[in-house]
């Protein structure tokens, strides 16, 4: 085994995007590494206005080792497209930056990271986030939101609100695209992409605000837990 060295200890004091990138390559803050092929750490424009935290790389991600280029990828850029988002502009990335699977056969099944995975890789996720400063934060799926907006976030029924959040001004959660790849049929599937591009354009439209300078604050809904969230205000 290893000695598992954690994030804390690997990061520069004066952290960079394509410094903090180079040190995660040689991550080995928990035991995922050994079973990735590399590190995939989050891309997009240094300054972007948009972040988009999914769960962990897939099987092409963890091949290719760039972020959301694989089926759900795709599929996400079709939906950015519908939504008026520039996926240019947007920064993707993961909470977790290795892909953890399971072999069947020949083929590599994706496995969900649990939860001392995620703390372990936290770090490099938070330095993405106080570097890039993102106005919009969006968390893809169930794994992504309870890492950051907590462990009673639910997905299901919070999608699309905004939550109060220290991690930018505007933060929300939608699914993550794969689940849409896995409806059961078609139908299915044009319903729940319907409903994840009108997440989107809801957020596309506070990009909106944002680049003509309306500060003023979307509708938002408190969430408890851990994460970036705010405690409940005291009021009176
Ligand atoms: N799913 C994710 O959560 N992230 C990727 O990069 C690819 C698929």
């Amino acid at each position: 085994m290893g000695r598992k060295v954690p994030v804390s200890d690997l990061l520069p004091d004066r952290p960079t995007l394509p410094k903090v990138q180079k040190i995660a390559a040689g991550c080995k803050a928990c035991d995922l590494y050994k079973r990735g092929t590399q590190t995939v750490f989050g891309e997009g424009p240094r300054k972007a206005t948009v972040m988009l935290v999914g769960e962990q790389p897939g099987d092409a991600e963890d091949l290719a080792g760039h972020p959301f280029v694989g089926p759900a990828g795709k599929l996400l850029d079709t939906a950015l497209e519908q939504a008026g988002i520039d996926r240019r502009q947007v920064y993707v990335t993961n909470v977790v930056k290795h892909f953890k699977w399971e072999p069947r056969g020949k083929r590599r099944i994706h496995a969900k990271p649990n939860a001392a995975e995620i703390a372990a890789c936290r770090p490099w996720l938070e330095t993405e986030i106080s570097l890039v400063k993102p106005h919009v934060l969006i968390c893809l799926g169930a794994t992504a939101a309870q890492a950051l907006l907590g462990k009673s976030f639910k997905v299901s029924k919070q999608r699309g609100d905004f939550v109060d959040s220290t991690l930018a001004p505007i933060v929300s959660a939608t699914v993550h695209p794969s689940s849409i790849l896995r409806a059961p049929d078609d139908e299915a599937r044009r319903e729940e992409m319907r409903r994840f591009v009108q997440d989107l354009k809801k957020i596309a439209r506070e990009i909106t605000r944002a680049r003509s300078g309306d500060q003023g604050a979307p509708a938002r809904a408190r969430v408890g837990g851990s994460g970036g969230a705010k405690p409940p205000r005291k009021d009176g």
